[in-house]
């Protein structure tokens, strides 16, 4: 399909705000990218940061972390809470480097078949470390497709099939754009339209918000957070 109404205007929104992350730069790893997504999670970019950066430093590739036990993991996950995911993410680079060549995969399939990775991991990894063609809907991509497309203020508690084959079907043809265009819905429902006072005057899609549109009708269903 041809690109979808907006993409050219939240892509040039992306290009002056986004936030510098380093998992976002060029020179970042697919290992890199990786870590960033499981500890990304359930925690907040900026707690995130600094944790990044010691396990990176430490651990530059899944070979040497695969090398130390996995306790060490834990003790480095220190207060990202969930430390499940230290010991989900060491069973990875295990994997990655015994089954792998130590090299990440790069097709969503085998991605998938990596202990602790679900279908959203697998989809990001490839998209933004492999500049592949995937459907990117974490919490703040179904929020913002909800809005924009939907009409409602919040998207359903489980994702479903609609919301997926939405998603795919809003996807640049082209892969590098598509990948950028995953991204950047994100980083918009992360800094604009967020879960509550979303700042519908600095948003590049406010006038195509199908739930702007609407008169930005109240949630009125079960109690949501986001
Ligand atoms: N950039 C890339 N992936 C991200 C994520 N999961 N959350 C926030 N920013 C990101």
């Amino acid at each position: 399909m041809s690109d979808n109404p907006y993409s050219t205007a939240v892509l040039a929104w992306y290009e002056t705000n986004a936030r510098d992350l380093p998992w976002r730069r060029p020179e970042a790893s697919a290992w890199s990218i990786l870590v960033s997504e499981i500890m990304l999670q359930q925690t907040p970019v900026v707690r995130v940061l600094p944790a990044w950066e010691a396990w990176m430093e430490r651990w530059p590739t899944p070979a040497h972390l695969a090398k130390e036990p996995s306790g060490e993991a834990v003790r480095m996950w220190n207060r990202l809470g969930y430390p499940r995911r230290a010991l989900r993410l060491h069973a990875c680079a295990v994997a990655i480097t015994e089954e792998h060549d130590g090299e990440v995969p790069d097709d969503h399939a085998t991605l998938l078949s990596l202990p602790g990775i679900g279908a959203y991991t697998a989809a990001a990894v490839a998209s933004f470390a492999h500049g592949q063609r995937h459907a990117i809907l974490d919490t703040n991509v179904r929020r913002v497709l909800a809005r924009t497309e939907t009409g409602i203020e919040y998207p359903p508690k489980t994702q479903t099939k609609a919301e997926t084959a939405l998603a795919e079907a809003l996807l640049p043809p082209t892969a590098s754009v598509a990948a950028r265009w995953g991204v950047a819905v994100m980083e918009l429902g992360a800094l604009v339209c967020t879960a509550r006072s979303p700042r519908c005057a600095d948003c590049p899609i406010a006038g195509q918000c199908a739930w702007k549109l609407a008169g930005k009708p109240a949630y009125d269903g079960p109690p949501r957070r986001g």
